[in-house]
């Protein structure tokens, strides 16, 4: 069966482990001037309903570095769901290329792609999740800090699809997430409550910034109004502005803590010049590490597709 990434989820703690080892491999490799050629003759449609810079750039490069080739597809081409049914998209396209890549609105459109696709499909952001993110996330983790679990990782902003995919990831990976925001403003409840049973991670939400900050590993953040909500952007300006990062939290979390954001920043809104360009900011290596996190996934769901 083919094997798809729709959610962190829909890989077990040690595939997620697989493809930790096998990005920093390749991100070895390529630092060095090696490349592979294991996607040689194959081709990937990358659907964009919404914009992107480090999505499609990381996908297009890393791809190409496997000796793979992608086709960029907006929906002025395919209009999925408009002018042919998802599944009929879904069972042409299977015929053309090895993996189907997608970033869209709505996440049930994602997923019934998947059900009607021969090849692997891969969620390059919906308004639910964004898997390949937060891959990379932890992927910069482990680099700067050495290891990636019983990690404090706090959470400040709106609840999104990227703090949706930190909830997917502590299903997974021990660790104790804290998620500062507004009650307006809370991640997906089926995600939270999930992540919640599942009981492998601490997960603390609060109205607190301060102590969320307090002793973290690492500090997040993400833009408060997400692509698709930009006329909710008044509300969660009001609603988020305590849950700015500032200097100031950061004096609170550890000495050696990680700053993160999934980029693009607005600047001097959900997190200042100061600290998004201070020595404990790894924002541009988390872009960089798109590319090898998901050269590695997608190697991964097709080794394990059969
Ligand atoms: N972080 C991220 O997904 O960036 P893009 O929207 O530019 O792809
Ligand atoms: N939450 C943001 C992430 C952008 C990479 C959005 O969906 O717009």
């Amino acid at each position: 069966m083919k094997r798809d990434c729709l959610q962190l989820t829909d890989l077990s703690a040690g595939e997620l482990r697989q493809v930790l080892e096998l990005a920093a491999e390749l991100k070895a490799e390529v630092k060095s001037g090696v490349f592979r050629e294991a996607l040689a003759h194959r081709a990937f449609a990358c659907i964009f309903h919404k914009p992107s810079l480090r999505t499609r750039l990381s996908f297009e490069v890393g791809l190409g570095q496997l000796g793979g080739r992608t086709l960029f597809i907006t929906d002025r081409e395919i209009q999925l769901g408009q002018r042919e049914s998802i599944h009929d998209v879904a069972q042409v396209l299977s015929r053309y290329v090895a993996g189907i890549l997608i970033r869209t609105f709505e996440h049930a459109g994602v997923e019934e792609l998947a059900r009607h696709a021969d090849v692997p499909v891969v969620n390059m952001l919906t308004d639910l999740s964004h898997p390949c993110q937060v891959l990379a996330d932890i992927f910069t983790v482990q680099e700067r800090l050495g290891r990636r679990e019983d990690l404090v990782v706090s959470y400040f902003g709106d609840g999104n699809n990227v703090v949706n995919s930190w909830l997917n990831l502590s299903r997974r990976m021990p660790m104790e997430l804290r998620i500062a925001t507004a009650a307006n403003c809370l991640p997906d409840a089926g995600i939270l409550e999930a992540a919640r049973r599942e009981g492998l991670s601490k997960i603390v939400v609060t109205q607190d910034p301060r102590a969320a900050a307090e002793g973290a590993h690492v500090l997040y953040t993400d833009v408060w109004a997400s692509m698709g909500e930009k006329e909710r952007a008044e509300e969660k300006m009001r609603a988020l502005k305590e849950f700015h990062r500032t200097g100031e939290l950061l004096s609170l979390a550890r000495e050696d803590c990680v700053v993160l954001h999934c980029l693009p920043a607005e600047r001097g809104r959900e997190i200042t010049d100061e600290v998004m360009d201070g020595p404990r900011s790894a924002v541009f290596d988390e872009a960089e590490n798109r590319l090898h996190a998901q050269k590695a996934l997608l190697l991964k769901l097709l080794e394990w597709s059969d």
